[in-house]
């Protein structure tokens, strides 16, 4: 009987040794999707088969809080930092640095300054620093010099190329002789639509049609190209949208002298800058102007929204409430869909999905941070994370608990050679390493279970103690 359980356990442990090696090794390689202001529940609005495709076989996360202000570039960096805007320096699409004497302004385009964006440094130079490399399909800031580095390879921003186009490289790039282990894929819908007719307008249908469409495509490359099932793909989005209206505007030229201030960024977060001497007499004309648009001086910015404390920041903001708009007047057109607004509202979230090696199937999570990614992205990538606000380990059921752990290497990996594939080697021992200790553990409990049974003198028959020790295992 003893010799019949020892064979068998010898058996097991070298089937488990053999199913480990074939693990794939690939499952370091990441790509970062974004559809711009793709708000959490146009993914129930019209049939969404691509997404709902990718949630049955991956992860799918409901509710994402977003930082404040709910805006592209403020999002887009913490997504790649993991920081709050007051940490990363990026608090609007438009600003004012009064140290540097410097703006930045997305309208004109005005974002190449290195100085803007070195309060952080983003994944893609993490990634490269690490000695991997990383390719970028017009994600915001990837076409900007930080700390004088750009991505390994990266596409100057032209919102005019399509997204076949961005997606031609990004294949391009992972699968090359020199592949890319990270991989940024930016694409401006639903955004601009969602800008221009509203959220609630039921032209918004086909548009999110079209942006599934535009997953399937990707998908399709994917598999074409062999790496649907080796990278780790996750789709998110900065922010989503709400429903504007001529209705809900707040003018501020009927309450401030426009020669008393500068505005620096407008709806829904207005940035004011008093002129020297006026910021009494702008604080208090603006305090109680309108029931719809709080008022706070710097100092009084809710420590929730991690705001404050940025030089970039201006001396008095006015928060307008979902839906409202504030403008100069109304001479200046207002658009039907804004964004911005107080991080809280849900309207403001946007998605998040994921699938790949390193992931659950068909698993759905309640809530993250949005700070919560970069933190999951180092993991992913097996690279060191800098300081920043989120956490792995509230992100960490995302992942498949019985794939092999990925290995952080702290110090940079061996030079790529011409012919053999770069960090092969190292993933063959990591496999070897988990293959050899799941061997040990599954002998290690089939003689403790064979021990238990022994002491208590009925040793059932082989089968029945299979299905016993597959329990723990399956849950480990
Ligand atoms: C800030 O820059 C402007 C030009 O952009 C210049 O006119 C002004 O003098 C500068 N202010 C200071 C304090 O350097
Ligand atoms: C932007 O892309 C379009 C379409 O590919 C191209 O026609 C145009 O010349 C590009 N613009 C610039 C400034 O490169
Ligand atoms: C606008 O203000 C009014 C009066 O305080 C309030 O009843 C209403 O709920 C506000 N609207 C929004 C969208 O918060
Ligand atoms: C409205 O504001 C703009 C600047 O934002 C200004 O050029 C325009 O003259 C203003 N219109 C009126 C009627 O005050
Ligand atoms: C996915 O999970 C849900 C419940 O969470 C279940 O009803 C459904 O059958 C599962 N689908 C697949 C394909 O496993
Ligand atoms: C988001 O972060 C806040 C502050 O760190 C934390 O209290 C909250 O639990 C986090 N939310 C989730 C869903 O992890
Ligand atoms: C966010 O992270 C930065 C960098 O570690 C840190 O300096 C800052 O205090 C953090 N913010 C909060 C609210 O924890
Ligand atoms: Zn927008």
């Amino acid at each position: 009987m003893t010799s019949k359980l020892l064979c068998a356990a010898f058996i097991l442990a070298a089937l488990t040794l053999s199913i480990t090696f074939s693990l794939q090794p690939d499952q370091q390689k990441v790509l970062l999707v974004s559809f711009d202001g793709f708000r959490w529940d146009y993914l129930y609005r019209v049939p969404t088969p691509h997404f709902h495709y990718v949630m049955k076989y991956g992860v799918h996360v409901k509710q994402v809080t977003n930082i404040f202000i709910t805006k592209t570039y403020p999002n887009h960096y913490t997504l790649v930092t993991g920081l709050f805007a007051e940490n990363h320096g990026i608090v609007a699409n438009d600003m004012f640095d009064p140290i540097l004497n410097k703006s930045f302004s997305l309208d004109t385009m005005n974002i190449y300054d290195s100085e803007f964006w070195e309060e952080a440094t983003p994944i893609w130079i993490t990634n490269q620093k690490a000695g991997h490399t990383s390719g970028a399909a017009m994600w915001p800031g990837t076409d900007v010099k930080i700390h004088e580095s750009f991505p390994t390879h990266y596409m100057l921003y032209n919102e005019s190329v399509s997204f076949e186009e961005r997606v031609a490289k990004i294949i391009e790039w992972f699968t090359s002789k020199e592949p890319i282990n990270l991989g940024l894929l930016y694409w401006e819908d639903p955004d601009d639509m969602g800008h221009h007719l509203g959220p609630d307008s039921p032209l918004m249908g086909p548009v999110i049609s079209d942006i599934d469409n535009k997953l399937g495509y990707l998908i399709q490359m994917l598999k074409k190209a062999n790496l649907w099932n080796t990278l780790n793909l996750i789709i998110t989005s900065d922010h989503g949208m709400t429903q504007c209206s001529e209705e809900r505007v707040i003018e501020l030229d009927q309450y401030l002298d426009k020669e008393h201030y500068l505005l620096i960024d407008q709806s829904p977060v207005a940035a004011i800058l008093p002129k020297e001497g006026k910021f009494d007499e702008v604080y208090e004309a603006l305090a109680h102007a309108h029931p719809n648009m709080t008022v706070y001086k710097k100092e009084e910015i809710p420590e929730r929204w991690h705001y404050k404390y940025n030089t970039r920041v201006q001396p008095i903001i006015a928060v307008a409430d979902e839906g409202w708009y504030i403008l100069q007047n109304k001479s200046e057109g207002l658009m039907l869909g804004n964004h911005g607004y107080d991080n809280a509202l849900a309207e403001m979230h946007p998605i998040f999905l994921a699938h790949g090696p390193a992931f659950r199937k068909n698993f759905t999570k309640a809530a993250m941070n949005a700070t919560d990614l970069y933190p999951l992205l180092c993991h992913l990538l097996g690279i060191p994370a800098l300081p920043h606000n989120g956490s792995l380990s509230s992100v960490q059921d995302l992942l498949r608990p019985t794939a092999p752990r990925t290995v952080t290497h702290t110090q940079s990996p061996p030079p790529h050679h011409g012919s053999g594939k770069p960090g092969e080697h190292e993933q063959e021992s990591n496999a070897y390493f988990i293959g050899v200790s799941l061997g040990s553990i599954i002998v290690i409990v089939f003689f403790i279970t064979f021990f238990k049974h022994l002491i208590r003198s009925q040793i059932p028959a082989l089968p029945d103690m299979q299905a016993e020790i597959a329990q723990p295992l399956l849950q480990a």
